[in-house]
């Protein structure tokens, strides 16, 4: 399956199978293929040693025993640490880095949504790596990457014109399918809420432009509504649960919404 729906919504795991396990670890990653989503999302950072690490923040505090930003650690630091800390029930779970999980994930055939974190350091060289990381793995089919800098969409557009490309959006954007658009995007990966905008599917349908949507956990219960509405993806933090959805809304079964 690629990254474009056919019979029903996909379901990409939100920093793995976070919901049941230490978002963006091993263990998360290994939860959403067993779960049987379509794909994972994950987010990347640069240590201070250069390497590509699976990370949502730039510090390491919520999701560890650690302290201070990823940028100031190597790699070898950031493993001696415990990232178990959004699912204590794990004894250890370990930081990983892209490659890691790229290796996990090649013989699965899911789509990974890697989410390049330049909104607060710009990491000079990450994209380089991560696209260098993704073509060492064979993954270039399989790899759709995303940012909430736009900046850093253009850049990975530049630097190979034929990667696939998410603009990552908050709320609040006017004509945001418009916008994306001319700006040569491959998808549109907005914050739920922008469905209710004027004319907002509407308008990326017309411009081709699948819909990727994400939550903060909040707006999960809004998910199989917009399903019914026809996005492309969900990006969530519990693929068993929109799975079972996904596979109602495809079937015609009234949503409780
Ligand atoms: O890529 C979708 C979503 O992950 C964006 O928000 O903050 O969870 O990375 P965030
Ligand atoms: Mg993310």
């Amino acid at each position: 399956m690629g990254f474009v729906k056919e019979d029903r919504t996909l379901v990409w795991g939100h920093r793995g199978a976070s919901g049941y396990a230490p978002e963006n670890t091993i263990q998360s990653f290994e939860l959403a293929v067993k779960q049987g989503a379509d794909g994972v999302e994950l987010d990347v950072q640069l240590t201070k040693d250069g390497k590509i690490v699976v990370i949502h923040d730039e510090w390491v505090d919520r999701v560890s025993d650690g302290r201070g930003w990823v940028k100031d650690y190597t790699l070898a630091e950031l493993k001696k640490m415990n990232f178990n800390r959004t699912h204590p029930e794990y004894k250890r779970a370990e930081i990983p880095t892209l490659e890691e999980v790229y290796e996990l994930l090649a013989p699965t055939g899911l789509t990974v949504n890697v989410e390049l974190k330049t909104g607060v350091f710009f990491y000079p060289g990450l994209v380089e790596k991560v696209m260098k990381a993704t073509a060492k793995a064979q993954m270039e089919e399989r790899v759709i990457y995303s940012s909430f800098n736009h900046y850093t969409c253009r850049y990975v557009h530049e630097k190979d014109p034929q990667a696939l490309v998410g603009f990552l959006f908050g709320d609040g954007i006017y004509r945001a399918p418009d916008y994306v658009a001319e700006l040569g995007g491959n998808a549109i990966h907005p914050m739920i809420s922008n469905v209710q905008y004027p004319d907002f599917l509407a308008d990326a349908a017309r411009l081709d432009l699948p819909v990727n949507v994400w939550t903060t956990g909040q707006g999960e219960s809004m998910l199989p509504l917009v399903m019914e509405m026809g996005v492309n993806a969900v990006i969530t933090n519990y693929p068993d649960r929109m799975l079972k959805t996904a596979e109602e809304v495809a079937k015609g079964v009234k949503q409780n919404v």
